[in-house]
């Protein structure tokens, strides 16, 4: 040992010492910070590196470069036992609202960055370790290091222009740097009209001297790299030893022990897939494995060394070498770019990624294609060394290493004039995704000719191992490297390479054609190589060099316009000005409090759940006491302890069950749930409580319901005209069908409760994370049989919600008050991800079936619509989320006969629920669809279709409401104005001449969204206002505030109505003891309902006030109030509002189900890679009509947040199920949301000027949902592109484009004789891996 042997964790964490005596190894970083030590500031959103919520920078001294290296971490992953030596700094230990926030945290609140604020910390401290490392990083270095941060809310564009201000560019552009960023190029503002939401100038200075020094106590002493660390936990040993001899003794003594050094396998693997690992080695600081040497064959890189390390080192040594020598290096670090993110690659090893042996590793195909030679070594039999071919993986998770040996570095290979390198990778979003399929491909010519010596292919994706193409790679050696060969290796890749249909993974055809698209991209540009050497006379047309330049990103530039309040508004009056959120500066600080942050209640116990493993089975026992026997277990709470009714639901009664008795109807059904003193334990003892089924046959799909007869309640009509007559009269008839995929909510904060039952006449106080308060106490209030004015839910904020936390809270928060109840102790529940994703339900998968009539002109005449959509198990919200969408199925189009018919379908999936939107957008796409239909058959583009469809001033809809004050025709005008449509409409036609296998698309969509709840006794809402003594005012409605600036919008509405500054009224929660009955906060209506309550209160507040004021004019606001209170007058009034004039009924098919409407515009350009299906969003326009803003800040957030969301919905995010009804997709690494990367390359949006609204607060217009809509216009862009990409293939005419258009659905429509190889296999010849809901 060179060191001592110490089994002491010493690390600093925001600057003080912390000494963990019995360090527990299976303790993360992040349980530490925020259960020992109270820093909740650092979130969980996955515990899967994921998500990036819980990023911390860590700090090391590095003895050797005698440098300080700072780098962001997920502390979800970072074992505790990893930190010896560390300085952790977490986003309180940067700045607070009480002591001055950091320039990172004030501007990222200032820029409007923060909405829910659960994921701010993370992508703060993200942000913070980039300055650290760098004061003034360039654009393109700022944009990617939020790779691994996640946010679900803002749409991303105001966090990147807060940051932007930090940038290189942004100072060398002096003032003008915001001024000019204006990505509108047809811009021409008129007088009145705002480009600034963010006041620049104030912002505080980045100064590098204010910032946390270095403990000099790690800096000063090697000890804490030199000692032999050994921690011993309650089931694993955790070693940390610093020489190599101790290594190979370790592992020789414990051969199935796990090396741990980036823990990003490993970890994943503890937590998700119960692996339990007794013996833990950290090799993190042996010099062997962690040193990096430059040899004449290449560079050799220590086992333990980071994927971010070798990066550096990769290109320093590009930049040191002549070309040719480090091809491979271009390749890897080309890989790397799209490898995880910084907080991953920071920490994640080499070696962890070769023996984890994935199949879908991206680095083991280039170091197979490149044979790249490893030296591994054991204590039995010395070192040896395997260069690394078609032999090293022996099988699933499988290498050529013993049990005993370990790897101790790996050599990167030069390569030479006639050796050419290439790396491809495919996912479903670029940045931190693992691939679909990936490959390295290496070929060595004969001196100076083009006749291949040796070609080497590497594949993952493809099998259960990264494998490699022997017989292509065989049959090839000795052929000229000409287009002969592309069409002879792809035969002998499609043999070489063959996937069953419906083999673990799925998108079988999608996968074989990626194996030749990447072999064709590598083709083209050796070939383009070889031509400018003059050592091949094929000549590449210029059509196809687009096909082989890597991704390439612009910085983002976007443009935010809206309307300044009137020049002679009170200063003080913020209503329409671009106020920031109010918990912003609290978000970006840690500071705001969900309930998860909450500090424990005394005796506090935590419930694990039991859950169904079935879709649908007959539950024949329950076996808990294995469960019961285990440490911290205090009881099994099921459907027998429940005291009053075990059933709810959310529209009808008796919908579902709180927990499962006989019958389980999807997986994830709640059964049962142990309570236990940790959630650990809890969790540990819920997997083992044995339940035996007998199973029964699910229904899944929407199709197999429609066969089965398997629906709730009975189609539901609403229609106009003569559909019949019509459609004989059309010139053309056509018939089509639509599916739109589900979508998981995603909040960042999960499904969170905190139940405390009082001890006095049933009394039970709750803490929920949900939208609808006053279901959970209801609910909650019958299961535990006591009145309703018993149970207190509380909620103060919530970390997003979406739709998702409308009803489904509640099957989460009752089970947890029946625990509370029964036990008379605080039950907590936060919902793992993995959890939530299984059991809470999604957005509506849809499924429509059409005839449309209409005329060569292109006027619809007549569409008749049958719609379907996927309720799961129990009924919920689906009937409304069917009357939205069947309301939305002319979106802005007059048709003059239409009939639109709903189903709703029961499957054996969990409930599906409200999502943002709610039917509508499924309603919407329906008839887009029909346009381009339309469009397509007669040849003509679909904006004419659309324009000459567009509603009018005046028109009647499909369910005879008049429009009034319609401003679709205006913000299409002023769309096709701004974003110049038909200029770069044949700029985009020229491009595609010019490129065969890039294609770019551009088009426009209108979105009509009609505002209120379609269930008219929800148009409703209260408010309370009290007036306290020293004048400050304690404002309370029925909206709980999920990121949407509910509190902040609702704060400026009172500041005018009771004419006193915003400064002078809070908002602390929502309680159903202070407004009751409240309706979900939810349908966009939060503002409108609620602020004429508050409006209401207020106004009863100064009509109580008048004479007071009479009395005393020049009195100030303190004055009056005082003089009131002397006086006797209540300082405390409620506020009542429910929407006049509205309310339809299906039986008579009369009424006006909306108070009016929402409008908006969107144009898109896209750009797909026609060989892999990869796309990009060039550029957006959005117009969109708020009425008069309430605050352009917020509205303009709630605009590109619901893009950016509905985004995923149409182009990226697809859940994966089984045929059996078992989820695959259940956290982010499987599911992929929109990151930062995704968003349009350009993001303008304008509010549309001089429009009023009569009909909600202040003239202002709903915009929760509206906006969402409008990212179709992404798809059908991307399905312009396609049929450019299709007509080059001779494939004319119309075509299905499923949504979500992932790059499966993209690459597989863009028709060509590389996907003509792979047919796709006949349904019902096999069993799909997943299927479509
Ligand atoms: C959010 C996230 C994103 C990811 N994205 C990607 C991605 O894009 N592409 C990709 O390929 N992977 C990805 N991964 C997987 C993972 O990050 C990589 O495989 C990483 O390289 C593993 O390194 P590690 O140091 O964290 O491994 P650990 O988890 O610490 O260890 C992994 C395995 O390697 C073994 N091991 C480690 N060192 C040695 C050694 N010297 N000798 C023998 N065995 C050893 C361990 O015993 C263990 O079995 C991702 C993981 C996460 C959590
Ligand atoms: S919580 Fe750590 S990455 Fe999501
Ligand atoms: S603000 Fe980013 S997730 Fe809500």
């Amino acid at each position: 040992m060179t060191g001592d042997m110490s089994s002491e964790l010493v690390f600093y964490v925001n600057g003080i010492k912390v000494v963990e005596e019995n360090a527990e190894p299976e303790t993360t970083l992040l349980q530490f910070l925020r259960q020992k030590l109270g820093l909740t500031g650092t979130k969980l959103g996955c515990g899967e590196g994921g998500c990036g919520a819980c990023t911390v920078m860590v700090s090391r001294f590095d003895h050797y470069s005698k440098k300080i290296c700072h780098f962001s971490v997920n502390a979800c992953l970072a074992p505790l036992c990893s930190m010896h030596g560390m300085a952790v700094t977490t986003v309180e230990g940067i700045g607070s609202v009480k002591n001055g926030l950091h320039p990172v945290q004030e501007r990222l609140a200032k820029s409007h960055g923060s909405q829910c604020g659960f994921c701010t910390p993370g992508i703060i401290m993200s942000m913070y370790t980039l300055l650290r490392n760098d004061p003034q990083p360039t654009i393109e270095h700022m944009e990617k290091a939020f790779e691994g941060n996640l946010c679900r809310c803002t749409g991303y564009r105001p966090i990147l222009d807060g940051f932007r201000t930090f940038t290189k560019e942004y100072c060398a552009m002096g003032e003008n740097c915001c001024k000019n960023k204006n990505g509108n190029n047809n811009l021409q503002l008129e007088d009145g009209v705002g480009t600034d939401l963010v006041k620049t100038k104030a912002f505080l200075p980045l100064d590098a001297t204010q910032d946390p020094i270095f403990p000099p106590e790690l800096q000063n002493s090697t000890k804490f790299d030199t000692d032999y660390l050994i921690y011993r936990g309650e089931r694993v040993v955790w070693h940390r030893p610093t020489k190599l001899d101790e290594l190979l003794d370790l592992k020789s003594t414990y051969p199935d022990a796990r090396l741990v050094v980036g823990n990003t396998e490993i970890g994943v693997e503890m937590k998700f897939k119960n692996m339990k690992y007794p013996v833990m080695i950290a090799p993190t600081h042996i010099p062997e494995l962690v040193d990096i040497t430059h040899t004449d064959l290449g560079i050799r890189f220590g086992a333990s060394v980071t994927l971010s390390r070798i990066d550096q080192e990769l290109k320093e040594a590009i930049a040191k070498y002549s070309e040719p020598k480090t091809r491979v290096f271009t390749a890897v670090i080309e890989m790397l770019r799209w490898f995880a993110g910084y907080q991953i690659r920071n920490v994640a090893a080499v070696a962890g990624n070769i023996i984890t042996a994935s199949p879908i590793s991206d680095l083991n195909p280039l170091f197979l294609a490149c044979g790249a030679v490893l030296e591994v070594q054991s204590k039995e039999s010395g070192r040896r060394q395997i260069t690394m071919d078609e032999k090293f993986f022996l099988g699933y998770r499988k290498t050529a290493l013993t049990s005993t040996e370990v790897v101790i570095n790996i050599l990167l290979p030069f390569t030479s004039k006639n050796e050419y390198f290439g790396g491809y990778k495919q996912a479903y979003r670029r940045e931190d995704d693992i691939a679909t399929v990936n490959s390295g491909i290496y070929v060595v010519f004969e001196d100076n000719s083009n006749v291949i010596k040796k070609l080497s292919l590497a594949y993952g994706g493809m099998a259960i191992t990264t494998i490699m193409p022997t017989r292509t790679m065989a049959a090839v050696v000795g052929r000229k490297w000409d287009d002969s060969l592309v069409m002879d290796i792809c035969r002998l890749l499609a043999d070489d390479l063959p996937l069953q249909p419906g083999s673990p993974g799925g998108m079988v055809e999608y996968r074989r054609t990626l194996t030749i698209s990447f072999f064709f991209k590598f083709y083209l540009s050796v070939q383009m190589q070889l031509q400018s050497m003059h050592l091949s006379k094929t000549k590449v047309p210029s059509y196809l060099h687009s096909a082989t330049a890597p991704f390439h990103r612009d910085p983002s530039k976007s443009t935010q316009i809206y309307q300044e309040v009137a020049s002679g508004q009170r200063e003080e009056d913020p209503v329409g000005r671009p106020i920031n959120h109010l918990s912003a500066m609290k978000q970006a600080t840690g500071e705001a409090v969900y309930i998860d942050d909450m500090p424990k209640f005394q005796n506090e116990l935590y419930m694990g759940f039991v859950m169904s493993k079935k879709a649908y089975a007959n539950i024949k026992s329950v076996d808990a006491s294995e469960a019961l026997s285990m440490p911290g277990v205090v009881d099994y709470i099921s459907h027998v302890d429940v005291p009053g009714k075990n059933t709810w639901g959310a529209a009808l009664p008796d919908d579902e069950e709180i927990f499962a008795t006989t019958q389980v109807l999807c997986e994830g059904q709640i059964i049962g749930g142990i309570v236990a003193e940790t959630q650990i334990q809890a969790q540990r003892a819920a997997k083992c409580v044995k339940v035996e089924y007998e199973e029964l046959k699910p229904i899944i799909t929407i199709k197999e319901a429609i066969e089965a007869g398997s629906f709730f309640g009975s189609p539901q009509k609403i229609s106009c005209g003569d559909v019949e007559a019509a459609l004989q009269q059309a010139d053309h008839v056509i018939e089509g069908e639509c599916h739109v995929g589900g979508q998981e909510h995603f909040y960042l904060e999960t499904q969170a409760v905190i139940a405390i039952p009082k001890g006095e006449d049933g009394e039970m106080e709750m803490f929920i994370s949900t939208q609808n308060p006053t279901e959970s106490q209801h609910v909650t209030a019958e299961a535990l049989n006591v009145p309703a004015n018993r149970i207190v839910v509380r909620v103060k904020r919530i970390g997003g919600g979406f739709g998702g936390k409308e009803t489904r809270s509640v099957m989460i928060s009752t089970p947890v008050a029946i625990a509370a109840n029964k036990l008379g102790r605080p039950v907590r529940v936060m919902l793992d991800r993995d959890e939530d994703m299984l059991m809470t339900g999604t957005r509506h998968p849809f499924y429509a079936k059409y005839k449309i009539g209409f005329m060569d002109g292109g006027k619809i005449t007549a569409l008749e619509i049958n719609i379907y959509n996927n309720a799961g198990m129990s009924q919920d919200l689906s009937w409304a989320v069917m009357h939205r969408a069947m309301f939305h199925s002319d979106n802005a189009y007059k048709i003059p006969n239409l009939s639109t018919t709903g189903h709703v379908c029961r499957t054996n999936i969990s409930s599906n629920t409200a999502f943002r939107g709610f039917g509508g957008p499924q309603g919407m796409m329906v008839v887009e669809q029909c346009i381009t239909d339309v469009a397509y058959t007669l040849g003509v583009s679909p904006i004419k279709v659309r324009e000459l469809n567009l509603y009018q001033e005046g028109d009647r809809t499909h369910y005879g409401q008049l429009l009034e004050h319609c401003t679709v025709q205006r913000c299409w005008d002023e769309c096709l104005n701004q974003s110049d449509y038909f200029r770069r409409k044949k700029e985009v036609d020229i491009f595609n001449s010019e490129n065969r296998w890039k294609k770019r698309g551009i088009t426009i969509v209108p979105t009509k969204f009609g505002i209120a709840y379609t269930a008219l006794f929800l148009n409703q809402a209260g408010a309370l206002v009290h007036i306290y003594m020293d004048g400050s005012v304690l404002l309370t409605h029925a909206g709980v505030e999920m990121g949407q600036g509910l509190h902040t919008k609702m704060i400026q509405v009172a500041s005018r109505a009771l004419r006193i500054p915003a400064s002078k009224i809070h908002t602390s929660e929502v309680g159903t003891n202070t407004v009751p009955n409240t309706s979900p906060t939810a349908a966009s209506c939060g503002s409108d309902l609620n602020g004429m309550a508050v409006i209401n209160a207020c106004k009863t507040l100064l009509e109580r006030l008048e004479p007071i004021m009479l009395e005393n004019p020049k009195g100030t606001w303190e004055d009056w109030i005082k003089s009131a209170y002397i006086n006797r007058i209540s300082l405390s009034a409620t506020g009542f509002y429910k929407t006049p004039g509205i309310g339809y009924d299906f039986n008579t098919g009369k009424g006006r189900p909306f108070n009016y409407f929402t409008s908006g515009v969107a144009c898109s350009e896209v750009e797909i890679d026609c060989l892999t299906g990869d796309h990009q969003v060039l550029r957006t326009d959005i117009v969109m009509d708020v009425g008069v803003s309430l605050n352009p800040a917020i509205d303009i957030g709630q605009i590109e947040g619901g893009f950016t969301q509905g985004y995923g919905l149409m182009m990226m995010e697809q859940q994966k199920i089984s045929p059996k009804g078992i989820l695959y997709t259940r956290g982010p690494g499987n599911y992929k949301i929109p990151g930062f990367g995704d968003i349009p390359v350009q993001f303008n949006v304008t509010l549309l000027k001089g429009s009023v609204n009569e009909k909600a607060v202040y003239s202002s217009k709903a915009i929760g949902e509206p906006p969402l809509f409008l990212s179709s216009s992404v798809f059908f862009a991307a399905k312009d592109a396609i049929a450019s990409a299709r007509a080059d293939a001779g494939h004319h005419g119309n075509f299905i484009l499923p949504s979500p258009a992932t790059p499966e659905r993209v690459r597989m429509a863009c028709e060509d004789q590389f996907t003509d190889l792979f047919p796709k296999a006949k349904e019902g010849t096999f069993t799909p891996w997943f299927v479509e809901l």
